[in-house]
């Protein structure tokens, strides 16, 4: 079994892998649309201090772990709790297995959406040479599309093919070497059409409606929501961090390394808000439009938008979905590379057969989802959450609002209250750490504020409040 483990070649190819995992469809599409509906600023301040107080904590507390145990999330969280408490071990590899669980039936839904991507990538090359077809609705466009099962299944099972693809070459030459080439790719063209949209006569507005906080129009559960988007949004809460974190040899620093991924992933989200605010904002009608649906956005209304309103939008607009499709690989690859590693590390299974394994294994599921718009869905007709219907929404709610906030309460006591001082100490202050950080300040963070942050979260959610 003793094989050498893989290991991140440079600060910057873990910065890269980890920021890539976190940037992702919540940055370009989830994001953007719960700043819209909770009227922006106020929740976007709100956002930030969660991102700062539970997110940064967590995140390095999620590195350490897997740092630390050299393991996976199962045998790194063994470990973890281990330290002061033998018996817990099993408690500890459980909690690690709901992470597995989590990444499971996140990537299931997660690849069709990322589908999406590819199908609007192959329409606006279309469009970009031969013209935007005159007089086509383009809700039509994709209503026909998410109702066609077979350009479904297509899409989402080339996703999966490319994601299994890259997670088979394993650590250095697949997933830290797609992380390099495509995430400088992605922020090129983020930038492209950040200068584009801030041509746009909206850019003003959108900008004040991001930036300037107005705490009469924020609800209590926009509180709620802004702590369970930044588990999402930092793939925390389900052990890809942990995963990531394994791979993390002795010379590089867990806290610099999540305040770069933490610092990047916040940017880019900011940056897709002022994007997609200044396209509503700069056109009429866009606002009455936008509130009737999320995903409108996205794959209505930009496609269309891009070939009459966007700037430089002929080029832009494939350009937009190579980078929602890229986004959304390099978030697919760490989640198959939790259930790959699982295997891998406490099965004994060899990368190639683990990767291919898990990979089909969650195919089956994403059928469900692919499914689950078509009205063909087997699943689409069980009602388990309420009015949520469907594989994908029933997934969705139960990742979000259920799996990850337990998961990311549990690493805080893992990390907070079951490891040791010494253990945590050493990982985290090892001569590389930035002037910034103090170890009491993490300390505290991780014991008190990130578990009853993340506690009340669990608690809205037992009683009733639907944040998904
Ligand atoms: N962080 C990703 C996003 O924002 C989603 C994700 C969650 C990926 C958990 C991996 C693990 O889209």
């Amino acid at each position: 079994m003793s094989q050498r483990r893989d290991h991140w070649s440079s600060n910057a190819g873990l910065v890269l892998a980890a920021t890539g995992s976190a940037i992702g469809l919540g940055n370009l599409w989830k994001f953007p649309f719960i700043t819209w509906e909770n009227n922006g600023g106020a929740f976007v301040l709100v956002y930030l201090i969660c991102i700062a107080a539970v997110g940064l904590p967590i995140m390095m507390a999620e590195l350490l772990i897997g740092r630390r145990s050299q393991k996976s999330a199962v045998g790194a969280l063994k470990e973890a709790v281990a330290s002061k408490w033998p018996g817990g071990r099993r408690l500890g590899g459980l909690v690690g297995f709901w992470g597995v669980l989590a990444g499971f039936i996140l990537l299931s839904y997660y690849t069709v959406i990322a589908g999406w991507s590819l199908f609007y990538f192959f329409k606006t090359v279309g469009w970009t040479f031969g013209g935007y077809p005159a007089g086509m609705s383009a809700g039509d466009l994709f209503g026909a599309q998410v109702s066609n099962a077979g350009l479904q299944l297509a899409l989402s099972l080339g996703f999966s093919v490319g994601t299994i693809a890259v997670v088979y070459f394993g650590v250095n030459k697949g997933i830290e070497r797609i992380a390099r080439l495509f995430l400088p790719i992605l922020f090129g063209i983020l930038l492209l059409m950040l200068f584009s949209a801030l041509s746009m006569s909206g850019a003003g507005e959108a900008l004040a409606h991001v930036f300037r906080p107005n705490f009469a129009e924020l609800e209590r559960e926009a509180v709620l929501e802004a702590l369970g988007h930044s588990f999402f949004t930092l793939s925390l809460g389900m052990g890809a961090m942990i995963t990531y974190g394994s791979y993390i040899s002795r010379k590089l620093s867990v806290v610099k390394a999540s305040g770069a991924i933490v610092a990047l992933d916040t940017l880019i989200a900011l940056i897709a808000t002022v994007i997609m605010f200044s396209v509503i904002f700069s056109v009429a009608g866009m606002r009455e439009q936008v509130s009737g649906s999320t995903v409108g956005m996205l794959f209505i209304s930009l496609p269309e938008l891009f070939y009459s309103e966007v700037p430089f939008g002929v080029v832009l607009g494939p350009l937009f979905y190579v980078l929602v499709a890229l986004a959304a690989l390099t978030s697919t690859i760490s989640l198959l590379e939790v259930v790959s590693a699982y295997l891998i590390d406490q099965r004994g299974i060899a990368r190639n057969k683990a990767t291919i394994g898990a990979g089909a294994a969650i195919f089956v599921f994403t059928i469900f989802a692919a499914l689950s718009f078509t009205g063909e869905g087997i699943l689409s007709t069980m009602e388990i959450f309420k009015d949520k219907v469907g594989w994908f929404s029933t997934a969705d709610h139960f990742v979000s609002n259920w799996m990850l906030p337990t998961g990311g309460f549990f690493v805080t006591l893992a990390a907070g209250w079951f490891m040791t001082r010494e253990a945590t100490r050493t990982e985290l202050m090892d001569g590389s750490e930035p002037r910034w950080f103090h170890y009491g300040a993490w300390r505290f963070f991780i014991r008190w504020v990130a578990p009853v942050a993340v506690a009340a979260i669990i608690i809205a959610v037992i009683v009733g409040v639907d944040f998904s």
